[in-house]
């Protein structure tokens, strides 16, 4: 429990505000104007993906991230391509200018942007006004406070009012802000979720820390679709676009061996190719243990159980792991039958040839279920060389014609189906 203390000052503050705003009172729909949807190009092609085009004038961005993954290095080089056009304004809150300097030169940035390390928020914005840039950023939202609260900067009371300070003045002078984020597990400092409903737009970086690439993913878009995503590999010199992740997560795949198998899974409008890797071996205790990295540990208890049940695999006396490779997460039905596929290889120690691969939505009663767009999840295995592609029998029949020659596909009605078509 955390006590939070109520601010009277805050609340008169905020009160005096919305009566001198012009965009309080009521106006018909038909009287506002809207001039074209203008949106400020990044120059990373991924983030503009991500964000729908580019980042929309007025619109508040919140990047979310754990410590350390690349916010800030992303944004920087936003500044290096924009800061050519536009007039942006950098305020840091964690680092100093000779810091921001170092890691300026380090990613080549060169782009005349205004640095500020200010921590009060209404400072900030009166230096918004004054200098009234183009592009705001801010990084990051858990160093920043109101004085008028009592309470410390990073609590949930600061970190919501310094965003909401903000979006106003945004919001009325139209410049488009991006907010950095931390993500932070144990809790001690109020995390983005906090400000996902005030935003218009929420990115989070993911990624294993251990691993050099990065994913970025936009879970809630207010001009545009959630579902895409943007594949970055951190280097010396800063993030680069990965254009072709699926033969990044397929490098150094170990060949001829059980208990792997490659999946198809969709990113919105894009198909990546994993593999997920399974290992079952016989359980030394009464209770199997069972563990996965990146695969939804429910859905892995629940594939083992229709196994055993429908598939005839005594999966109960063994110790089942799953993995997908690359620190990537799957989190698709699609990619069902082909963990399943993988258990059984590891069980059984039949390897599935290398240039096959799966996809399917494993049900209860161990049927394989059609899954959405197969054809572009064909034509991708096709590309990066999958010679045999095991799908539901569903969608093999349900094919449109544009599917790439070079594969064999192969419809399947249940587990014991796919089974029997990779051991053949
Ligand atoms: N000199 C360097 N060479 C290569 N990579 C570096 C260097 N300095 C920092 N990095 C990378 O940049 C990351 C820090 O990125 P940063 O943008 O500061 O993260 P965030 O703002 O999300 O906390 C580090 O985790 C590291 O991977
Ligand atoms: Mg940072």
């Amino acid at each position: 429990m955390n006590e939070e203390l109520v601010s009277t000052v805050a609340k008169s503050a905020e009160k005096k505000h919305t009566s001198n705003n012009p965009y309080s009172a009521p106006l018909k729909l038909s009287g506002i104007t809207t001039t074209d949807e203008f949106r400020y190009k990044t120059g990373i092609g991924e983030l503009d993906n991500v964000l729908g085009g580019g980042i929309v004038k007025g619109s508040l961005v919140l990047i979310g991230g754990d410590p350390g993954i690349g916010k800030s290095t992303i944004l920087l080089q936003v500044c290096q391509n924009l800061g050519k056009s536009i007039n942006i304004l950098y305020v840091s809150g964690e680092e100093s200018r000779r810091q921001l300097k170092l890691r300026a030169d380090r990613l080549g940035v060169d782009s005349d942007i205004l640095i500020m390390t200010e921590t009060d928020v209404e400072i900030i914005c009166e230096q918004i006004k004054t200098y009234s840039p183009e592009l705001v950023i801010i990084d990051s939202i858990q160093t920043m406070n109101l004085t008028q609260l009592s309470s410390s900067p990073g609590s949930v009371t600061q970190v919501r009012e310094c965003t909401n300070y903000i979006m106003r003045v945004a919001k009325a002078l139209e410049i488009p802000v991006i907010i950095v984020g931390h993500v932070n597990k144990d809790g001690a400092i109020a995390g983005p979720k906090v400000l996902e409903h005030i935003v218009d737009a929420v990115l989070y970086f993911e990624g294993d820390k251990q691993l050099t690439y990065r994913i970025l993913r936009a879970v809630k878009n207010r001009f545009g679709s959630t579902n895409e995503i943007g594949v970055f590999e951190m280097t010396y010199k800063g993030l680069n676009e990965v254009i072709n992740p699926s033969l990044m997560l397929l490098t150094g795949r170990p060949m001829g061996v059980s208990g792997t198998c490659v999946a198809c899974t969709m990113e919105g409008s894009r198909p990546i190719l994993a593999e997920i890797q399974a290992l079952a071996v016989n359980s030394g205790y009464g209770t199997p243990r069972r563990m996965s990295t990146g695969f939804d540990y429910n859905r892995m208890n629940m594939l083992l159980a229709v196994l055993e049940k429908k598939g005839g695999y005594n999966f109960g006396g063994a110790d089942s792991y799953i993995n997908v490779v690359g620190g990537f997460k799957l989190d698709e039905r699609a990619v069902d039958l082909c963990a399943a596929l993988a258990l059984v290889s590891s069980l059984k120690d039949i390897p599935i040839p290398d240039d096959v691969i799966a996809f399917g939505e494993i049900g209860l009663a161990g049927e394989i279920r059609s899954v959405s767009q197969a054809e572009k999840r064909i034509n991708e295995a096709a590309r990066l060389g999958f010679k045999k592609c095991i799908l539901p029998y569903y969608n093999l029949k349900n094919l449109s014609a544009e599917v790439n020659s070079s594969i064999q596909l192969i419809g399947v009605r249940s587990v014991y189906q796919a089974v029997k078509a990779i051991s053949t």
